[in-house]
């Protein structure tokens, strides 16, 4: 039985929320946990005919026997949560520890415009300036927020306890390496350290129990919002290669550039990352598509995988081939 932390490599819409309910299917974890900064972080999944768009419950949510959970380091905005369990049918084993921090209406007013949103590209979701209201300690917490009254539990007693118990447990990161506070492109970054560390730290699991950590990578590399971005490709040549995306909470045109090894060889430095997760290999290689053995893909394919896997020194275990959650190469 293991603990598996989920991250982003580049700088987040890696496709972690897909890969992330797929391992909920699959390795069927008693607990589900979500770290990260709050519900400026969107996470497309797609079961069958649906497609879910998440910003606050966790991308686990599909498997109905596990309690998903939303860690003490991660800002809510109780609209947006308690419509999610509603519309996603997750009530009665959705959580929120009582330290979650609350995005209120200010919140949501100071993002909207000004530098966060003009410089910085901010999500105005409400994110940072909860975050900054935190750290001055004057944020609401989630045990002062009447509506969310009958979700509170103990998320760190929860994970660790299940952990004792040997069952599985999933963490579930949010955004990307490279949108850190500490670790990315200052200022162009996220309001929190979103790496593996700051993401334990965000629902209470300390180093030592932490089995795997699972870096995932996109096939190439997206950016929204401001702020550098190596070798970066005009939207006509990234259209020319369908590699055109919109933002999941934000709808903004991605930036894209090609699969960055310097970036992802410090991501894998910074996460301490045991496993790589490939997503989106079929917008490369359209004959992958859907292709669920290694053995099934082309040379080509094959070849881009194990050159990461060479100059990483990680093995590539997870494959993304198409957005339906089992729509997967799995090597483990
Ligand atoms: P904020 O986190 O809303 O303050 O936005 C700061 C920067 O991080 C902006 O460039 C956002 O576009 C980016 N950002 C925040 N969360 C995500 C995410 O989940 N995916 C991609 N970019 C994000
Ligand atoms: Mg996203």
């Amino acid at each position: 039985m293991t603990s598996t932390v989920v991250v982003g490599g580049f700088f987040g819409d890696e496709g972690k929320g897909k890969i992330i309910s797929y391992l909920a299917i699959k390795d069927n974890p008693s607990v589900i946990v979500r770290g990260g900064a709050g519900p400026n972080a969107g996470h497309t999944i797609r079961d069958g005919d649906r497609v879910y768009k998440v910003r606050m419950l966790p991308s686990g949510f599909l498997n109905k026997n596990a309690k998903v959970m939303i860690g003490p380091g991660v800002v809510v905005n109780p609209d947006i949560l308690l419509k999610e369990i509603q519309d996603f049918d997750a009530s009665g084993r959705s959580f929120v520890d009582k330290h979650c921090g609350i995005i209120e209406e200010k919140h949501l007013a100071s993002d909207s415009k000004g530098e966060l949103k003009e410089k910085i590209g901010s999500t105005g979701s409400g994110t940072g300036p909860a975050n900054a209201d935190r750290a001055m300690r004057v944020l609401k917490m989630a045990k002062d927020e009447e509506s969310l009254g009958s979700l509170i539990v103990d998320v760190p007693a929860e994970v660790n306890s299940a952990i004792s118990l040997n069952q599985n447990v999933l963490i579930e990161g949010t955004q990307g390496t490279f949108l850190s506070l500490w670790h990315g492109t200052y200022p162009f970054v996220t309001s929190k350290d979103v790496t593996a560390s700051g993401i334990c730290a965000d629902v209470g699991l300390g180093p030592k129990n932490v089995d795997e950590v699972i870096v995932v990578f996109k096939s190439y590399v997206t950016r929204v919002g401001t702020g550098p971005l190596a070798n970066e490709l005009s939207l006509e040549e990234a259209q020319n290669k369908g590699w055109s995306e919109f933002g999941t909470v934000t709808g903004r045109q991605r930036r894209a550039a090609d699969f960055d090894f310097e970036l992802a060889r410090r991501a894998i430095m910074l996460n301490s990352a045991t496993q790589i997760s490939i997503t989106k290999l079929d917008v490369l290689y359209p004959e992958c598509a859907g292709k669920t053995s290694f053995d099934e893909i082309s040379e080509d394919a094959k070849l881009f995988i194990k050159n990461i896997e060479e100059k990483l020194k990680t093995p590539v275990t997870i494959i993304g081939t198409g957005p339906a959650i089992n729509d997967v190469i799995d090597r483990r």
